[in-house]
């Protein structure tokens, strides 16, 4: 006791490394339970600032122990690249657990992800082209390589041999590519096998005996409810499932034993890669919020999509993962905006809609309902408290607070570890 969850409730990036980085000391686990290295999350402590995309942000605590979940898809070299680049930052990285059943990206991966794109053309799902989405599509399939098939070599051989008499089809025929060598691959992958070895643990196990211990564990979500597979803007979405319940098939912690989710929502939205955004700004207040909340991606450098924030998608998400608690991060963004409006609705046609529509082609067509709230100018990132800020910040928080009917516990004035207002512990 107690199992917590944070994750994203719009489109990524709310600044959920930033989240859990805060919770810091009070934690003693933290899980990735879905995604890889698509993810990109950006800690400022001091002067120094970490770029994570495959370690769980809690790695930078030094009685934390991350561990990265049966959830997750890993590509080695990219681990132990992060591992390695950490270390020599004078990061201690050697409490890093990993699951003997999360899958592996393999070079094949990330070749079928890149090509697959420039295939779909203007449908383009805008990946971050790192393999995530074959490497689940393997999972699915049964075809895939988990991180204990490498210490079989005569099984790993056989799995990779399955893999490959299918991608060898794909890229030949279909994408006029060169077939891959079983021996190349399995190579390219037995190379970190002695460095995996001593990491890889049953964490399911090892996570549930820690709540048996009294523990704190935090579950934490790469991406967020709008890019998941199943209640996320489909097709136009990550291939994981970084909602509540994700949590639990990622990390074999089952959902009798979370005690609190904590949806990371940014004060305005952003959206990397493709796909529908009803409120996003395609005019100097989208270029002003790209350019004063530095939304470019952690990972591919893309300039983030930007837009106001949108109630109807915190609602859902507090109704998709069952949230206690928002973390409204980045409010200092909005400071020097004369008006801020807020979507509180959608229009279709001639109809209004205050919940996600049903269907794609309904959400491709909303047009936001706007409500228009007064600004402020002051600099807010010192206020540590809700009284500290300015009366129309405060206006804004409480607004938003209340159109999802639930509390709004730590807001975000600022990138540094301690540029926040906490109203409720998380933990
Ligand atoms: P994540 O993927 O959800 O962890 O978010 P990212 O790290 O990709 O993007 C969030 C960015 O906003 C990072 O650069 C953070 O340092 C920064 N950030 C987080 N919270 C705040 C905040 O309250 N104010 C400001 N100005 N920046 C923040
Ligand atoms: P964090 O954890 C924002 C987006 C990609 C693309 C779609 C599918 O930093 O919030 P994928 O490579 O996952 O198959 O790409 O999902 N995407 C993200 N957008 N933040 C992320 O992670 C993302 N991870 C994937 O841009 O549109
Ligand atoms: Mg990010």
């Amino acid at each position: 006791m107690p199992a917590i969850v944070l994750l994203g409730a719009q489109w990524g990036d709310e600044g959920k490394g930033k989240a859990t980085d805060l919770l810091g000391e009070q934690v003693d686990y933290v899980v990735k339970y879905n995604g890889g290295n698509n993810a990109g999350h950006t800690i400022v402590i001091g002067d120094e600032k970490y770029a994570l995309h495959l370690l769980p942000a809690g790695v930078l605590t030094p009685s934390v122990t991350p561990v990265i979940g049966n959830g997750v898809v890993v590509d080695l070299g990219v681990l132990f690249g992060e591992i390695d680049g950490l270390e020599a930052r004078g990061v201690d990285t050697s409490r890093l657990v990993v699951s003997a059943n999360a899958h592996i990206i393999t070079g094949y991966h990330t070749t079928v992800d890149k090509v697959g794109e420039r295939f779909l053309g203007d449908a383009k799902i805008g990946t971050t082209g790192r393999g995530i989405g074959p490497a689940y599509a393997d999972k699915m399939s049964r075809i895939g390589v988990r991180a204990q098939d490498l210490f079989d070599e005569k099984i790993l051989r056989q799995k990779v041999e399955g893999a490959l008499e299918q991608k060898n089809q794909l890229l030949v025929k279909a994408y006029n590519r060169k077939a891959l060598s079983v021996d190349a691959v399995v190579d390219d992958l037995l190379v970190h096998v002695d460095r995996l070895r001593p990491l890889v643990a049953d964490t399911s196990l090892l996570l549930t005996k820690a709540l048996d211990d009294g523990k704190v564990v935090l579950l934490e979500g790469g991406q967020a409810t709008m890019l998941d597979v199943d209640h996320g803007t489909y097709p136009f979405v990550t291939s994981s499932n970084p909602t509540a319940g994700g949590a639990c098939t990622g990390s074999g912690i089952p959902p009798t034993r979370i005690d609190r989710v904590v949806a990371i929502v940014k004060a305005y939205t952003t959206r990397v890669g493709s796909g529908p955004f009803p409120t996003e700004l395609l005019d100097v207040d989208g270029e002003r919020l790209r350019e004063q909340g530095a939304e470019f991606g952690t990972t591919t450098g893309r300039p983030r999509r930007c837009g106001w924030y949108d109630a109807v998608i915190a609602r859902y998400s507090a109704r998709i993962n069952g949230v206690t608690d928002f973390v409204l991060t980045k409010l200092d963004v909005l400071t020097g905006f004369e008006r801020i409006p807020v979507c509180v609705g959608y229009r279709i046609g001639d109809k209004t809609y205050d919940e996600m529509p049903m269907t794609q082609t309904e959400f491709h067509h909303a047009e936001p309902v706007y409500e228009e709230f007064p600004g402020w100018d002051e600099d807010i990132s010192a206020a540590r408290s809700i009284e500290d800020l300015p009366k129309n910040a405060r206006r804004y928080v409480e607004a938003v607070e209340a159109m999802t009917s639930v509390p709004i516990s730590v807001v975000g004035v600022g990138a540094e570890r301690d540029a926040s207002i906490v109203v409720r512990s998380l933990v």
